[in-house]
């Protein structure tokens, strides 16, 4: 072998690649993040190797031993990375015939790096969609600590933008528990979905030694092997359920984010960011930018975008492994990455803002959010059918708006010329508090339907 030949598979060749070969192929630049992995699936084969005798209990050891060596020698951050030996198994089992010699060429034995791959990428996917998770649970706490801290206070609720009706900032929260309540079981899904083991797929075929996959897959937390070789080594479905369970969770930390930047601005004034989740104006004074919110909201860009990318690389693929599947990671990796700092951000942002309960009672008090409980009034008392109650109501909102004033500014005798059956106690249907209270229905927004859902979330969470 001349030294430019690859020393895993330069036998078959007589020249070693080009530097343009090298860098296209390498992924070692990447790949190197799911070291720790890669160590514990190949002690976990090692382990197996000796187990079923393919080899002896003295070179698993041997290996066992210095593949943590190897490992700590990464962790410490003094492993020479290289980018000829092109991606981490290869560096790894290199280094480890350095420090142990002729046994470490065994451990590749009956294993290929497809399965070891596929193996190295599961696990890692797997502790982000555990990371996800934890992530999740911490941000859900805090909507519902604020929906706690102001289960009954009013705000207006908004469709179109345009004011609806008044709600309580307390359900308002409670939507977004909702919302992350899916989102972490998209993850926990997920989890239970892709938890097979690859190793011991081999190349594609399957191995003719009599190895023991169950054991590997035991010993790396799996809950079974995967039962088909091809689909094993080929599969990175695991990969798309991440992202896709990513993007969603991304969107909704965007939604948020979005009300985040419409409330803290000063014509709506409904929360207060603080101080460590906000920046200032290098030449306006008085500025006070919620830059980690539109942040956020741009990070549902790349999550989304790494999983339409993702699904590109994959959709024209024949079985089984191809090397565009290389081209996997670093969009997974970018993707988790984000959606962690996006919500750890977004968790310190919903724990630190306060919300400022006279504004959100102000804003709730105008643009006639009680029309609708007004109408309902003109159904219940009078008898009216729907449709002619909105008709009167939509004429009332009418006046008061030519007269620049809400609808409980106008007199008795003003409604009265609208409709001569109404009466005085039409007036308290009109103020936000009542119409909030009035909303019983199961899952509605009085603070009573709210109090039992904080009840029921805290349970939960
Ligand atoms: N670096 C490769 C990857 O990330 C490892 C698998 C290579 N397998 C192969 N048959 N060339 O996918």
């Amino acid at each position: 072998m001349t030294k430019d030949q690859n020393q895993m598979w330069g036998g078959r060749f007589a020249a070693g690649p080009d530097a343009i070969m090298e860098a296209i192929n390498a992924s070692i630049g990447f790949d190197q993040r799911m070291a720790a992995q890669d160590i514990a699936g190949s002690r976990a084969h090692a382990a197996m190797l000796g187990a079923v005798g393919i080899i002896s209990d003295t070179d698993a050891d041997a290996i066992r031993e210095g593949l943590l060596t190897v490992l700590s020698e990464i962790e410490a951050g003094t492993f020479q990375f290289s980018t000829a030996l092109e991606d981490i198994h290869m560096n790894v089992e290199a280094r480890l015939k350095d420090l142990i010699g002729e046994p470490a060429g065994r451990l590749h034995t009956a294993r290929s790096r497809n399965d070891q791959v596929a193996t190295d990428f599961k696990l890692w996917v797997r502790d982000q969609m555990d990371a996800a998770i934890t992530g999740i649970d911490a941000l859900m706490k805090a909507f519902l600590d604020q929906a706690k801290a102001g289960a009954d206070w009013v705000m207006p609720g908004f469709t179109h933008l345009q004011t609806a009706q008044p709600v309580t900032w307390g359900h308002h929260m409670l939507a977004y528990v909702e919302m992350l309540a899916r989102d972490k079981s998209r993850f926990e899904d997920a989890r239970a979905r892709m938890n097979t083991s690859p190793l011991g797929a081999a190349a594609l075929a399957g191995t003719g030694f009599a190895i023991d996959r169950h054991m590997t897959a035991k010993a790396l937390g799996f809950d079974r092997p995967a039962a088909n070789s091809l689909d094993a080594v080929s599969d990175r479905d695991f990969a798309l359920d991440f992202l896709g369970a990513a993007s969603i969770c991304a969107m909704h930390l965007s939604r948020f984010a979005e009300e985040l930047v419409i409330w803290s601005s000063a014509q709506f004034r409904f929360v207060t960011l603080s101080d460590r989740f906000s920046t200032g104006s290098s030449i306006m004074p008085q500025k006070k930018n919620p830059d980690a919110a539109e942040l956020i909201r741009a990070k549902v860009a790349r999550v989304m975008g790494a999983n339409v990318a993702l699904m590109m690389v994959m959709k024209g693929l024949p079985l089984t492994y191809s090397k565009d599947m290389q081209e996997d990671k670093e969009q997974v990796f970018d993707a988790a990455d984000n959606l962690m700092l996006a919500l750890a951000a977004m968790t310190g942002m919903v724990s630190d803002m306060t919300a400022n309960r006279d504004s959100l009672h102000a804003a709730a008090s105008s643009g006639f959010s009680t029309a609708t409980d007004l109408a309902d009034w003109l159904v219940r008392e009078l008898g009216m059918p729907f449709r002619d109650a909105h008709h009167v109501t939509g004429s009332l909102v009418a006046m008061a708006e030519a007269k620049s004033c809400e609808l409980s500014d106008l007199s008795l005798e003003q409604m009265q010329s609208v409709h001569k059956g109404i009466t005085d106690g039409v007036y308290d249907v009109l103020t936000v508090e009542n119409s909030v209270a009035s909303r019983l229905s199961y899952g509605g927004t009085s603070p009573t339907r709210v109090r039992e859902q904080i009840a029921a979330w805290e349970k939960v969470l």
